[in-house]
């Protein structure tokens, strides 16, 4: 079965993050997360964010949850010693990501909404998002490894996973994927349009995900592309049986929000990626101003049709009960 209406149903966590009242019900905190015991790493580029251990993690979640926090996305960062031009680490089954879903699954059963990332970017020693033959990007064989790695996530707990590499086909090879193994309730979170944006930066800082050489424009969409062809983007993902619909980045693009709402049938997420929590971070380093951008940003987001926002903003507008959070 390629569609299943049910999956954005399955539990109370879900219902609560795609079809809650309030703005804030939407709002999804990134996390990265590391091997390891009490680490709880700033990240330089990224103001209030940290790279954490899995028991760190579990109780910076459990505050959040406890907040009326429910959507989670997490994703590895492993050693650059560890990793492999074919990416094996993203086949293990205690990585610390997979170790998180479990973890955090069991704290907080159907209450919290976790995403995982699937990509290889994280796990590859080039950086790039999938295998890579004489300099190219091989897609099919990428997406073989991209469906093992999302039954992984899903035998550990996720909701949905989280397919951010921008290949061709990969929605269809993943669904296929879950289904065999049984999964017919795990959900996919498509990056359906994704740009090869330079407002990556600190992600990649964080995640120590860059590519070492060349860049990703051979995959995700070229930032000069018309609106049609981000809507044929998320059209094909839609057919291919996409739970929710991601654009990323979100500022630059709501344009492409605004339309790919319009023109296909699931929630539509958006990330208000690294570069943009930066720059508002850089603009207002203190709270009391930073609170009014933040809240119209979000506004924005909604108003060009987004469901669900991804943004490192998450937390703190929980923890300060801005937008009506926590009322
Ligand atoms: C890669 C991935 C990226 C982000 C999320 N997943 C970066 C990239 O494509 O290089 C960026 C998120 C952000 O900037 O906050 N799979």
């Amino acid at each position: 079965m390629d569609v299943r209406m049910r999956i954005n149903r399955w539990t109370s966590g879900r219902r609560a993050l795609l079809y809650g009242d309030a703005l804030a019900s939407g709002l999804v905190q990134p996390h990265f997360v590391v091997d390891g015991e009490g680490v709880d790493e700033p990240i330089a580029s990224l103001p209030g964010i940290h790279r954490q251990s899995v028991d760190v993690l579990r109780q910076r979640i459990a505050e959040d949850v406890a907040m009326g926090l429910v959507g989670h996305m997490l994703f590895p960062v492993h050693a650059e010693h560890d990793k492999d031009p074919e990416g094996h680490l993203g086949l293990r089954n205690d990585g610390p990501m997979i170790r998180a879903l479990r973890a955090l699954r069991e704290d907080h059963g159907d209450t919290v909404v976790l995403m995982a990332d699937v990509c290889m970017c994280t796990v590859t020693d080039h950086g790039h998002c999938g295998h890579v033959h004489e300099g190219t990007i091989l897609n099919d064989r990428t997406v073989t490894s991209l469906a093992e790695m999302a039954v992984i996530a899903a035998e550990a707990g996720a909701d949905y996973v989280g397919a951010s590499d921008m290949m061709d086909g990969r929605v269809h090879a993943i669904r296929v994927a879950l289904e065999d193994a049984g999964h017919h309730g795990t959900g996919l979170l498509s990056y359906a349009v994704k740009f090869a944006s330079a407002f990556y930066g600190p992600f990649r800082d964080a995640a120590g995900s860059s590519p070492r050489k060349g860049d990703r424009r051979s995959h995700q969409m070229d930032p000069r592309a018309p609106v049609k062809e981000a809507v044929m983007e998320a059209r094909l993902d839609e057919e291919e049986g996409a739970d929710v619909l991601m654009v990323k980045p979100a500022l630059a693009y709501l344009d492409v929000v605004a339309a790919v709402q319009a023109a296909t049938h699931r929630p539509i997420a958006v990330y208000n990626v690294s570069g943009e929590y930066a720059m508002v971070h850089a603009q207002h380093p203190d709270q009391d101003g930073r609170r009014a951008v933040v809240e119209e940003i979000m506004h924005g987001f909604r108003r060009a049709g987004a469901d669900v926002i991804v943004t490192y903003h998450a937390r703190e507008i929980f923890t300060e009960g801005w937008l009506g959070a926590r009322t």
